[in-house]
């Protein structure tokens, strides 16, 4: 199974490829997995060590080099693992590719460090270009099953219109040159989607979340699933917003502050880019309780945490008699360790759906994030049971 990652040497995606290999060696367990759980483990899905990862990246950097940062300034991940892991970092760090600059915006183009002899100047261009390396990887390595997911920088919200809405209509604007037809992340979206390989996308940007790259998908049976993975916070708040909803009381206020210090952390610094992560933040609580209660969502960069996320909510609400009572909780959470693991699950779950000859959107993922597609459903218990009804059905 191929593992593709956008923004492979980030802190999610360094942390799967050493997660990968270390499960692999036998030097960890798998604790953190939900694949790991009894009711997973007959299934047939891939072992860490059947995945063989490649993917894209725009800052010129090595898996060996993000990996010594992260333990460096986070105080993660054992210096043995990575000795073990060394050749293991090394193959897959040749294995990624510089993903073209068009369509970045400001905030994460002030990243891309990784210059090439020439760029693509259309959409159809940048997507030809990932068509092409990813053809390379699938050749080189013998494939069968090809997964991109997307664990890039969040970029800020794209509006669609129009030539959005159907193939027909995006194909011919994606050779345009004096206009932005998609950001970066739907030019990976459409080059998987293109080619019947399947797409995760892990993170707030736009992806493949537009009526056109749905058609797309259903043409060529491309598996999909989205989007921005629910790790921390917004976990915690999809699993208490439902109790509230139980027990008749009425949330007044739901006021979350994040503080953070990874390079995630950097971009979100970016009104821009912020406004994505805060919408699908924000959404979950509504869609559970049917009614939108106060609210205020942060998320502020504070370098040292490195990748220490802290999370404070303060959950105003009435009871009985009109009662007014509060409840806190703050959680620290070590972001790129929390959603490392998800994105093996996601990879996993995704072979076996593939397996199974499944085609189209994965609607029992939506458990795994906070804005699932085409779903409403937020409750974590509901999304989960959803989950578990799918396993059964398998035995
Ligand atoms: P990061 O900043 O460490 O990694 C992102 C990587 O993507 C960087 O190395 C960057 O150079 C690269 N990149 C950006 N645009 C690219 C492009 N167009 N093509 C190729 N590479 C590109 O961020 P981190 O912490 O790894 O998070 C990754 C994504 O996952 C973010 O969008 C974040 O919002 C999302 N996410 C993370 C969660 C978590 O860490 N708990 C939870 C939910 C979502």
């Amino acid at each position: 199974v191929g593992l593709w990652l956008v923004g492979a040497f980030g802190g999610v995606g360094t942390t799967i490829t050493l997660g990968l290999a270390t499960m692999a060696r036998g030097l960890v367990d798998q604790t953190g997995l939900v694949t790991d759980l009894p009711d997973f483990r007959e299934l047939s899905l891939p072992e860490p060590g059947d995945f063989v990862v490649g993917g894209h990246e725009i800052r010129r950097t090595s898996f060996q080099e993000s990996a010594e940062e992260f333990r460096r300034n986070t105080g993660v991940f054992d210096a043995s693992w990575l000795s073990a892991c060394r050749d293991d970092l090394a193959a897959a760090s040749s294995r990624v590719r510089p993903g073209p600059k068009l369509g970045l915006g400001p905030a994460i183009a002030r990243l891309a460090d990784w210059e090439t002899e020439s760029e693509p100047a259309t959409a159809r261009q940048a997507i030809d270009r990932i068509k092409a390396d990813i053809a390379a990887f699938v050749k080189a390595e013998k494939i069968d099953h090809l997964i991109v997911l997307n664990v890039a920088s969040t970029e800020a919200p794209f509006g669609i219109g129009e030539p959005h809405q159907t193939m027909a209509a995006l194909n011919g604007s994606l050779s345009r040159t004096d206009a932005l037809i998609l950001p970066a992340s739907s030019h990976y979206a459409l080059a998987a989607l293109e080619e019947g390989h399947t797409y995760l996308n892990f993170t707030p940007s736009l992806g493949a979340s537009f009526p056109a790259a749905w058609e797309l998908a259903e043409t060529t049976g491309s598996l999909f699933g989205g989007k921005d993975g629910k790790t921390g916070e917004t976990l915690m708040k999809t699993v208490l917003a439902p109790m509230f909803a139980a027990r008749n009381f009425k949330v007044m206020s739901w006021v979350g502050h994040n503080i953070f210090g990874n390079r995630d952390g950097v971009v979100l610094d970016d009104p821009n880019n912020k406004s994505s992560k805060v919408e699908t933040k924000d959404k979950v609580i509504t869609e559970i309780l049917g009614y939108k209660p106060a609210s205020v969502v942060s998320i502020e960069y504070v370098p040292d945490m490195g990748d220490w996320k802290t999370a404070w909510d303060h959950i105003h609400f009435k009871g009985f008699l009109g009662t007014k009572m509060v409840l806190q909780f703050i959680w620290q959470g070590c972001d790129s360790l929390l959603a490392a693991p998800l994105g093996v699950d996601l990879a996993r779950l995704a072979d076996l759906e593939k397996q199974r000859g499944g085609k189209g959107l994965m609607r029992h993922l939506s458990c795994f994030f906070k804005g699932p597609e085409g779903d409403d459903e937020n409750d974590f218990f509901k999304q989960y049971a959803r989950l578990e009804e799918y396993v059964a059905s398998l035995r």
